[in-house]
């Protein structure tokens, strides 16, 4: 008995060989599972710091996001951005800049690990990077490799220079990759949603861009030309995103999201933008990338970024992305639902004006399709709880209440003040 079992076992062991062996080098290879249950969180070093980035640079972000509890509150990401390429060698692997990062990257990626922490890295699918350092274009399994060997934990992989490729053979050539090096690395798709990524991109990558770059700017502005009449390059601003990233939320959830791009809180917007940029990241189940100096940050930008109550909303297991339910003026009314029946719900007022804002929960019903979830307020009543204003005491919605909690409504009308360019913003749980 002994022995058959053992004979079946080498058998079966030779076929896996055999399977292993006889399989195409160019075969498709899964993604890797597991790393995108929630949106991904960390830090990268583009927004504020271009290619000006170096190890010394990135070692004090490090400390920085240890000691500010950023990695406790879910920020694990530490990520190289665009200008830490050196060249390639004449076997064609690619090398870190050993001026920026004098002791190497894998010294990098050992210190970074040693501290909770894990590094992520760039580069693009054409022939050269944004910022025209080498790109992976014919370089993809050596460099998934390199990547491996560095212990790289993550790969932003972006799309310039990449005249006549296909978009979908590209990024799914450097997903096989990635899985054929054996690592698990996270893998980001920084394609602009040029060719939707979100209509193919679920088993490829585990969260693709859905817009152009992001700037320090929440208003829109109007477009500028060159004397050719060419419209010229400009960032996108935070609301411009959101209204280009909120009918996309049926292609996000676990795995795979929609990636509206990284964080410019504390780069220079006043703190209600801030606030209401982070606010609308987490409505839209965004990856929250950090984009400012963490070294040298005022409190507010702190506070506003290690908000658990609000990460939380980003971060919820069910993973669905947000909705806009209306726009009334300078008002857009959003929610959001979350984990044992609660909501995240806010209001945004893009307006210059404060605004008095009078909570009509009859005519804030929410019937969401892709969730199957209602609100429902004429039947459930719900506690609201403020979330930037941990102070104020949290109150009931109610549509049609009953006994106590009428009592205690008609006590404490809801009425809320919405400071220009702010947000408020509650979670609403169920009560009996
Ligand atoms: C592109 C990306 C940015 C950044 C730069 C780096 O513009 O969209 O997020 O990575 O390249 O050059």
């Amino acid at each position: 008995m002994k022995r058959t079992i053992l004979l079946i076992g080498a058998c079966l062991l030779a076929m896996g060989l055999a399977g292993a062996q006889n399989r195409r080098p160019d075969a498709p290879l899964p993604k890797w599972e597991g790393l995108a249950d929630t949106p991904q969180m960390g830090w990268s070093s583009w927004n504020k710091f271009q290619t000006e980035i170096n190890e010394k640079l990135i070692k004090d972000i490090a400390d920085k996001m240890v000691e500010l509890g950023l990695v406790d509150a879910g920020y694990v990401y530490l990520n190289l951005d665009d200008g830490w390429h050196g060249e390639r060698d004449a076997q064609g692997f690619v090398h870190e800049d050993m001026e920026k990062f004098p002791s190497g990257m894998k010294a990098l990626a050992d210190y970074l690990h040693a501290k909770g922490l894990k590094l992520g890295i760039y580069s693009d699918a054409g022939t050269n990077t944004c910022a025209c350092y080498t790109g992976s274009l014919g370089h993809e399994y050596q460099d998934a490799i390199v990547y491996a060997n560095w212990g790289v934990d993550y790969l932003k992989y972006d799309w310039c220079f990449t005249n006549n490729i296909n978009p979908k053979g590209a990024y799914t050539l450097m997903r096989n990759a990635l899985r054929a090096a054996g690592r698990p690395i996270f893998f980001s798709m920084c394609e602009w949603g040029s060719n939707k990524p979100w209509e193919w991109a679920a088993d490829v990558g585990h969260s693709w861009r859905t817009t152009g770059d992001i700037g320090v700017v929440f208003l829109p502005v109007p477009p500028k030309y060159d004397e050719n009449g060419r419209r010229m390059w400009a960032p996108l601003s935070v609301m411009g995103i959101a209204d280009i990233n909120e009918p996309l939320r049926q292609y996000a959830g676990p795995g795979h999201w929609n990636d509206p791009d990284m964080l410019e809180v504390g780069n220079g917007m006043t703190v209600a933008e801030d606030r209401t940029h982070f606010t609308l990241w987490c409505m839209m189940a965004a990856p929250l990338i950090l984009g400012n100096d963490i070294t040298n940050m005022t409190p507010e930008t702190l506070a506003i970024i290690t908000n658990r109550d609000v990460i939380a909303i980003d971060q919820d297991p069910l993973g669905i992305q947000g909705l806009r339910l209306r726009k009334e003026g300078d008002l857009q009314y959003w929610f959001k639902p979350l984990e044992g029946g609660d909501w995240a719900f806010c209001v945004v007022n893009i307006g210059e004006e404060a605004a008095t804002v009078q909570l009509d929960w009859a005519s804030l019903e929410v019937d969401d399709e892709l969730s199957g979830r209602k609100t429902d307020f004429a039947k459930v009543n719900y506690r609201a709880r403020d979330l930037w204003n941990a102070s104020a005491k949290p109150f009931n919605t109610l549509v049609k209440g009953k006994g106590k909690l009428r009592k205690q409504l008609v006590q404490n009308p809801v009425t809320v003040v919405v400071p220009s360019h702010d947000v408020v913003l509650y979670r609403l749980s169920p009560i009996d």
